[in-house]
């Protein structure tokens, strides 16, 4: 029989020396007896609990249920707190500081005693970047999501999170709606704890994991007060306990091919756009090679199958009702590695084998899709030498081949400014442009592609047009919008030199997005043209903007790609 291995956190809390009398007589402050120091393995729970990232407010009460399976299994939990990014109050936006959350998290694992660590995480950002972190350290890793909020119901219908607002906030301006009807929907739309319910970011990202083979079967949709979360998360303790004891560390589940399934499911399920951008910096940082194209190559025969908003009708409680993630790769397994291995020790195959499909209005049979041919589409052309992405179930279907005049603006300021100018050229054809809002543009690529539309064409009836930048835009949006333009403006990008009535092609079937103004023009222009990254006041976003990459890449920065383990052979004392 193979010796186990020798336990990390023993190398703090073992031994007679004064170092391990200093790292245990301090944790007995907290009430430790002298056992508990004794070989077991120890859990960090890395909690991105915080009242200001209201998506994740309730994990200190998950991470008591994680507690509970932790000591059940032998263990030693210790809760830590990281860098919540929450997505609904963070200025200027959460994406700045994905980074620098990772950071966070990579060093308080490696530089604390633990031999597995649980990520507690819920809104947008936060399952990104513990991911991230987690990844270059590559300890044994649970990941426990902290489940969508309940669907929103008010006046009689149902509301669903970001997706509700834009389609209220637009019939506001068009006058649809008063402001105080708007306003009513507040609490309605979010009435219990958890993240959006739409197929946002979120919950594409609580899928995303649990296809990815790093969290308990059901992780991506029990709803955040559903009891059987709680159960979900005391199960979780018990497993990353044996977890440590099989040294089942995260590279042996986050695998090349548990990136393919994560991606196809992604394309089933409808998900969100910034699954692409978090995917390739993960992917990065755990040093599988992972690109642009493919997610576009992966995704291409997948159908969307999960019928929810904003490409369906539904949320994300009727997809748990449904059957969930396990059902739906069920409907999907002839795509996927099943013998893929996951945190349950057990694959994907055998994880999924009792699943079922209880509804077909909510997840789709293969003969009857949302979208026959779902997934993220990756564009090229003079206007997007390193690409372009564009989600083609969110599209009005009639704008995903089209030609039309640009109408450019230099920045949201400008286009704020700009949008609803009676004066402004502007008609349903046009295709609006919006540049210097990438990584080091804006800084911090916010979701901000999915521009609001002239209030002049909203009043007629308008309910899309074509629009292209290089930012993201939220999970929970919809629209023939183009994004994560590579390279942006401010580095560069040929999105910098289009000028107002500039014909563009956007063919989403033929993989193109053009600029139609011939090469020696554009050279022209770039003459006259001096890209320039945000100016920054210094501090963490002169850091951001001097190495974040570009979208294209995953936005990471140029120093935290890659593993560094979790070794560190030196003492404070
Ligand atoms: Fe947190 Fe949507 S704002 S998940």
């Amino acid at each position: 029989m193979s010796e186990r291995k020798p336990l990390r956190s023993q190398a703090w809390f073992g031994g007679q020396d004064k170092d391990a009398f200093i790292h245990r007589s301090w944790m007995k402050n907290q009430g430790h007896p002298d056992d508990v120091f004794d070989g077991r393995p120890v859990i960090g729970i890395c909690n991105t609990f915080s009242e200001l990232t209201p998506c994740n407010a309730h994990l200190r009460d998950l991470a008591d249920y994680v507690k509970r399976g932790i000591w059940e299994a032998g263990g030693l939990p210790l809760e830590f707190p990281v860098f919540s990014t929450g997505e609904s109050n963070l200025r200027p936006t959460a994406m700045l500081f994905r980074n620098l959350a990772s950071m966070d998290v990579e060093e308080s694992i490696r530089g604390n005693p633990v031999d597995g660590v649980v990520l507690l995480t819920g809104c947008d950002k936060t399952t990104p970047s513990l991911l991230m972190g987690a990844a270059s350290c590559d300890l044994p890793t649970i990941m426990v999501s902290g489940g969508p909020m309940l669907n929103g119901r008010h006046q009689g219908r149902t509301l669903g999170s970001g997706t509700d607002v834009w389609k209220l906030s637009e019939d506001v301006r068009a006058g649809v709606i008063t402001p105080q009807q708007f306003a009513a929907a507040e609490a309605g739309m979010s009435r219990s704890a958890g993240h959006c319910m739409t197929m946002g970011t979120a919950s594409t990202m609580g899928c995303f994991v649990e296809a990815l083979g790093l969290a308990l079967p059901e992780n991506g949709t029990l709803p955040a007060v559903d009891a059987r979360r709680r159960r979900l998360a005391q199960l979780s303790g018990r497993r990353i306990v044996e977890m440590v004891r099989e040294d089942l560390i995260l590279s042996k589940i986050l695998t090349r091919q548990a990136f393919e399934n994560a991606i196809r499911v992604t394309a089933a399920i409808g998900g969100s756009t910034n699954a692409v951008v978090h995917s390739l910096a993960i992917a990065g940082r755990a040093e599988i090679p992972l690109t642009l194209e493919d997610w576009d190559e992966l995704g291409r025969d997948v159908p969307t199958l999960v019928d929810l908003m904003p490409a369906g009708r539904f949320l994300m409680e009727e997809f748990c009702y449904a059957g969930g993630v396990p059902a739906l790769m069920t409907r999907i397994s002839h795509l996927l590695h099943t013998d893929a291995p996951t945190v349950t020790g057990q694959s994907v195959g055998e994880n999924i084998a009792g699943a079922s499909v209880w509804n077909d209005e909510v997840i789709r049979p293969l003969d009857n899709p949302l979208v026959a041919h779902g997934g993220i589409v990756v564009l090229r052309g003079n206007l997007a030498p390193r690409g372009a992405v564009i989600k083609p179930a969110a599209a009005s279907p009639e704008l995903l081949k089209h030609r039309g005049k640009a109408v450019v603006f230099d920045n949201i300021e400008h286009f704020k400014s700009r949008i609803d100018d009676p004066d402004l050229e502007v008609d349903e054809t046009s295709v609006l442009v919006l540049r210097n809002c990438g990584p080091k543009g804006y800084p911090g690529m916010p979701e901000v592609g999915n521009m609001a539309l002239p209030k002049k064409l909203l009043a007629r009836g308008v309910r899309d047009m074509v629009r292209i930048s290089d930012a993201r835009m939220s999970g929970t949006a919809f629209g023939a919008v183009v994004l994560h333009v590579a390279p942006e403006a401010a580095a560069g990008g040929p999105l910098g030199l289009v000028r107002d009535g500039d014909e563009i092609t956007l063919d989403v079937e033929a993989r193109i997005l053009r600029l139609e103004v011939d090469d020696a023009e554009l050279a022209r222009r770039a003459l006259d043209t001096v890209a320039q990254p945000a100016t920054s006041r210094g501090g963490y976003e002169r850091l951001y903007i001097d190495h974040v990459m570009q979208a294209d890449t995953g936005a990471d920065f140029d120093f935290l790609v890659g593993k560094r383990g979790a070794a560190v052979p030196r003492e404070s004392h």
